[in-house]
């Protein structure tokens, strides 16, 4: 099916369209009911069809007589470990893990939080709740004790599953201290804690009174795949939101199953039997999607590295990677290739490398810059596709559907709706804007098969953050235009949310921690434009009277705090003293003058803005500061 008859009919009979892709699957119960639609507006996909997405992934590829094939790549240029499971091998671990954990009590519907590096335990511990009926939330490994907490308050596990360390460019990171301070914050209590022993850094078990991986599981009674309802919760990944308490994104068994693979074939263009590397970390949306479940739910061999594009040794590693193992396609965050090109501009490093089994490279998680698109699409001679999801989706809105053989593509777009999803751009008064003109990128309800339809434990955010803005759509946080062709433009998040080298943060924790430090009397963090991460965070302070301590010692205590509580990863490296911030009549901060003072950018006036002139004040701020050369002006 071509890419036009596919999105039309995707459009006009959504049932047919996805109970068709559903036949792909092999349900233990195929679904009757295809798509309801609840009171409240949200959707039900497959409601009577049962399933166990560990036995699609794992079983059912060895049933297809993929056995000896690889299903698990691993490849550690920090350890310098390498390994191959096959998907036999990879069966038997995770059935074996799924009876450890069935022993510690752990059944379906029960929560297990997974804090580990990138290794392929992580993978297994997610395939094995999923084989026993289990919710997992995987929090990423960059995320300090303080977040950490917050998501055990929020998904109440019976067991969390960490490794000893995790491995960083310059140092081991320890993650038991960081697990046990979490647990001494939280409320609710976590008593069994499996403890994967790296040979970098052991850990003291008996210290933490954690359990060691490998005595609990090995020789543990192998557990079957229990059928679960499609709607059943495969996971929850927390994500950021406007304030500080992350979003529980919801992805049932289902929906999910029948997306990811429409998505492989279709969008990525991925065969059973290829080689498949998703370059992110398990503790995102797109390790979920697209290191995990995906490849594996298409017979696919997915590749998983533990390392970074440059520094490990160096910005020929994903060449070498892709040389190796005979890549056929991945995927990565341009922040990753701004880097590689940081170091490897020429392309030397990528000429040691031979990259014939690459039939393309697909990026997201940020916006592509157009130079490293040229670079990178000069340097390969391959196609470079940007396109764009979010976490809330869980696999592709915009993309060039490679499988479907659609690779037109535009530059400084994020290409066109994939089939299955409508997306639309509507001005603050709700109505649909005419090509070009920016406004909120909106999906037209029914969100397609894949798509969370709620928040753990909060159905009414969902309902609030998404659905309620604009009737009958769901709300992206982004803002952009459609062009006549319906090529889709990304111009950034319209809320509080920065991405910083692809990584989804909260501007909004930061200020909840900044508040708590004794000199700060309030503060607005913004993102600002960065050559390398694409965004990072900044600080505007504003101190207490009287407060005796130097601005440069605020500052330092700030970002030492940041990078405690919420963790390394938020990249928060300055912090600004200001005399005031720019308010409307009512007190509300008005963030989005000043993130575009902070990245050079002209805007109105805001029309209720309560005193203009703070605004000059500012701007002074950013120059002495030499944060910008020229701070964005009222026009
Ligand atoms: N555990 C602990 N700490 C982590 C971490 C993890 N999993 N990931 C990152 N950090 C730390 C880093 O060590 C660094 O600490 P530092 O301030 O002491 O140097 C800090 O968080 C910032 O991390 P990062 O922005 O990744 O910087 P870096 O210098 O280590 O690496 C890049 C720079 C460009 C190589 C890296 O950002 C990168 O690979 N980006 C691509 C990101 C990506 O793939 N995102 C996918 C999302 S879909
Ligand atoms: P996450 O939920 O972590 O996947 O982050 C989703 C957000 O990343 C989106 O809402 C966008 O703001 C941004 N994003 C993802 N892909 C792209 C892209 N290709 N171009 C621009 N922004 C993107």
């Amino acid at each position: 099916m071509s890419y036009r008859n596919a999105f039309q009919q995707a459009r006009q009979q959504p049932e047919v369209f996805w109970a068709e892709q559903a036949r792909n699957v092999a349900w233990y119960q195929p679904p009757t009911r295809i798509l309801e639609t609840l009171d409240d507006g949200t959707h039900r996909w497959f409601g009577d069809g049962r399933l166990n997405t560990c036995h699609l992934a794992l079983d059912h590829q060895v049933e297809q007589g993929r056995g000896e094939q690889d299903a698990l790549i691993f490849d550690s240029p920090v350890t310098g470990i390498r390994q191959r499971f096959t998907y036999n091998q990879l069966l038997a671990r995770v059935a074996e893990l799924a009876g450890a954990l069935t022993r510690l009590g752990v059944g379906a519907g029960d929560g297990v939080v997974i804090y580990m590096p990138m290794v392929p335990e992580a993978a297994m511990a997610m395939l094995a709740c999923a084989r026993i009926g289990a919710v997992h939330s995987v929090v990423f490994g960059g995320f300090a004790a303080n977040e950490l907490a917050v998501r055990i308050d929020d998904a109440q596990p019976k067991v969390i599953l960490t490794a000893s360390c995790g491995i960083e460019i310059d140092r081991v990171i320890e993650y038991p201290p960081l697990v046990h301070g979490a647990l001494q914050q939280c409320r609710h209590p976590v008593d069994q804690v499996l403890v994967l022993q790296r040979e970098n850094a052991p850990a003291d078990l008996a210290r933490f009174g954690f359990l060691d991986w490998e005595e609990t599981v090995t020789g543990s009674e192998p557990a079957p795949p229990v059928a679960l309802n499609a709607t059943d919760p495969l996971y929850i990944m927390y994500t950021s939101g406007t304030t500080g308490k992350p979003k529980g994104i919801v992805r049932d068994h289902g929906g999910h199953a029948v997306a990811l693979l429409y998505a492989l074939r279709n969008v990525y263009g991925m065969e059973a039997g290829e080689i498949w590397w998703g370059c992110s970390d398990v503790g995102w949306v797109v390790g979920h999607s697209f290191i995990v479940y995906a490849p594996l739910l298409g017979g696919c061999t997915t590749v998983m590295f533990e390392g970074k594009p440059v520094k490990t040794p160096d910005a020929g590693a994903y060449w070498r990677l892709v040389e190796e193992y005979g890549i056929n396609g991945l995927f990565a965050a341009p922040t990753a290739f701004r880097a590689m090109r940081k170091e490897d501009p020429e392309g030397r490093l990528f000429q040691r490398y031979r990259i014939d089994t690459l039939k393309h490279l697909f990026v997201a998680g940020e916006k592509l810059d157009t130079p490293t698109y040229q670079w990178l699409s000069d340097l390969t001679g391959r196609p470079v596709y940007d396109h764009w999801w979010q976490t809330e989706t869980g696999w592709p809105v915009t993309a060039p559907c490679a499988g479907l053989g659609e690779r037109e593509v535009r530059n400084g777009s994020t290409n066109r709706a994939v089939p299955g999803y409508l997306v639309e751009v509507l001005g603050e008064d709700g109505q649909p804007l005419p090509p070009n003109q920016e406004g909120d990128i909106v999906l037209r309800l029914p969100l397609p098969p894949g798509c969370a339809q709620t928040l753990w434990n909060d159905h009414p955010r969902y309902l609030e953050s998404y659905l309620r803005t604009y009737p009958g759509y769901y709300h992206t946080g982004d803002g952009g235009y459609l062009d006549e062709d319906g090529f889709v433009h990304i111009m950034g998040r319209t809320d509080d949310v920065i991405n910083v080298a692809g990584h989804r943060l909260s501007t909004g924790i930061m200020e909840e921690h900044i508040a708590t430090h004794s000199a700060v009397a309030e503060s607005a963090v913004v993102g600002r434009h960065d050559e390398l991460r694409g965004e990072v965070p900044l600080g505007l302070v504003v101190l207490k009277d009287g407060v005796a301590q130097s601005s440069q010692q605020v500052e330092q205590e700030l970002i030492a705090l940041i990078r405690h509580q919420v963790g390394a990863v938020a990249c928060f490296r300055r912090a600004l003293i200001v005399p005031r911030l720019p308010k409307t009549r009512s007190g509300k901060t008005l963030r989005a003058a000043l993130r575009k003072m902070v990245n050079g950018k002209d805007f109105p006036l805001p029309p209720t803005i309560d005193d203009p002139a703070i605004l000059n004040e500012i701007s002074d701020v950013l120059i002495r500061e030499g944060e910008v050369a020229r701070p964005g002006q009222v026009l």
